[in-house]
């Protein structure tokens, strides 16, 4: 943080205010309303993306004094590999809304500063193309598990052939929340056919593409509720075909761009899934498998019990359903259970997060690492791959600094004795 202050002091202005409430309201000046509407907006009346913030408004950080902090050490090991500090970026989908490099230039800002991107099944870029410019690891996959087997398959095993070092299963989101914002602009992905990246650079789902094309009238083609994409979306999906190797331009023709937004519509959601489909993801691949989207704690221990190699406390921002419970105050009962059925699987925490400070208090709760969802989106719309970059150094140099101030000079040392209720 010397050289943030020493940089200020020679006048060079940050690209993207430090505050996370001055880095939201600068995002919402430059973006797109219905983009910045998809970013921000949560579940119903958003009580739930509100109780995010107000579970970290409850606890209090009890500084130390005269504790030797002069080294200090963030780093970690999570799921097999060496991990710089315990910030990680969120899987975020359709991340072409905020800038046109989206997941590239996310990549690229959290290889600056040693932060593991999670890669969306909502991209919008490959993940073959985002693995080549991390040089083939250092990402996570996300899987939002498809209502068609063989796809799912296909995605988990091109995330192994790409170098992805665990998987991410989505569980939250079985089907889409209730999202007043989306649903009164039009949600993105289904109104622009942005956001389907991973698909359409899958084998999988390019054939199921072609035989619905062949199979179709041509005139029932699009009878989803999802509109036409619009002359947009055909340039977006046109360019993510480009980016497959092996498809040309032909391979995407009239009426094909609307047959993939349709075929995407039919698959998306799996509410069906239970927890007797895991031993199907296990047997799939090798990888460490992280379930995210856990808030009881009775599913914590399922998880455990199921074999699972890493927990993801989240409610998805408060994007999914209305009211929940806010993650935060779901984070100490789950680390409980897990850690009381003798399991070491890391319990990762997101939902809220906005300060250095907040993830201090996270990881005093139990987390072992954080997630940062919208606030590096901002950055990113701001100044692409410099501002996601900005967003994530001032979060480990405020948490670095806060260990400092509480004499912490580990992540072993930040624990629950560090934190006060607030009166
Ligand atoms: C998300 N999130 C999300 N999660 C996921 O597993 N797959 C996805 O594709 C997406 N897409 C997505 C889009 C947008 C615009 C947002 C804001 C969030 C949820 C995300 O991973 C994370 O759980 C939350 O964003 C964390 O909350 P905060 O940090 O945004 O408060």
């Amino acid at each position: 943080q010397a050289a943030i202050y020493r940089a200020g002091t020679y006048g060079r202005r940050p690209a993207v205010p430090t505050d996370g409430s001055r880095l939201e309201a600068a995002a919402e000046r430059v973006m797109l309303r219905r983009a910045f509407a998809y970013v921000t907006g949560a579940a119903g009346s958003e009580a739930g993306a509100r109780a995010n913030r107000e579970a970290f408004e409850r606890w209090r950080v009890l500084p130390r004094m005269l504790v030797d902090t002069g080294e200090r050490d963030l780093s970690l090991d999570l799921l097999g590999h060496r991990h710089d500090h315990p910030l990680l970026l969120c899987p975020v989908g359709v991340l072409s809304v905020a800038h046109r490099d989206a997941d590239l230039a996310v990549a690229r800002a959290a290889r600056r500063y040693g932060a593991t991107p999670v890669l969306s099944t909502q991209a919008s870029v490959p993940m073959e193309v985002v693995a080549a410019e991390l040089g083939g690891g250092g990402f996570w996959y996300q899987l939002y598990w498809s209502a068609d087997d063989e796809l799912t398959a296909s995605l988990v095993r091109r995330a192994e052939a790409c170098g992805a070092e665990a998987v991410v299963v989505t569980l939250d989101t079985s089907v889409l929340g209730w999202r007043p914002r989306d649903l009164d602009l039009g949600h993105l992905p289904f109104a622009r056919g942005e956001g389907l990246a991973q698909y359409t650079s899958d084998p999988v789902f390019r054939r199921l593409v072609t035989q619905r094309v062949a199979a179709a009238d041509p005139e029932e083609l699009g009878s989803h509720p999802a509109p036409s994409p619009t002359p947009a979306a055909v340039r977006t999906l046109l360019s993510m075909s480009r980016h497959h190797p092996g498809s040309t331009r032909e391979n995407v023709t009239s009426p094909e761009p609307r047959a993939a937004v349709d075929t995407f519509g039919e698959l998306f959601a799996r509410p069906s899934l239970t927890w007797a489909d895991l031993p199907r993801l296990r047997a799939l691949t090798s990888l460490p498998i992280v379930l995210k989207g856990i808030l009881d704690p009775d599913d914590a221990g399922r998880a455990v019990d199921a074999g699972v190699d890493g927990i993801w406390v989240s409610n998805h921002g408060g994007r999914q359903v209305d009211r929940t419970v806010a993650a935060l105050d779901a984070l100490p009962e789950v680390t409980r259970a897990v850690r009381s059925r003798g399991s070491r699987a890391p319990v990762i925490f997101d939902s809220g997060v906005r300060t250095g400070a907040d993830a201090f208090v996270a990881l005093a709760l139990g987390a072992s690492a954080v997630g940062i969802g919208r606030p590096y989106v901002y950055g990113l719309a701001l100044a692409g791959e410099d501002g996601v970059a900005e967003v994530l150094r001032n979060l480990v140099a405020e948490l670095d600094l806060t260990m400092a101030l509480t004499g912490c000079r580990s992540l072993t040392e930040v624990t629950r004795a560090r934190l006060r209720l607030a009166p």
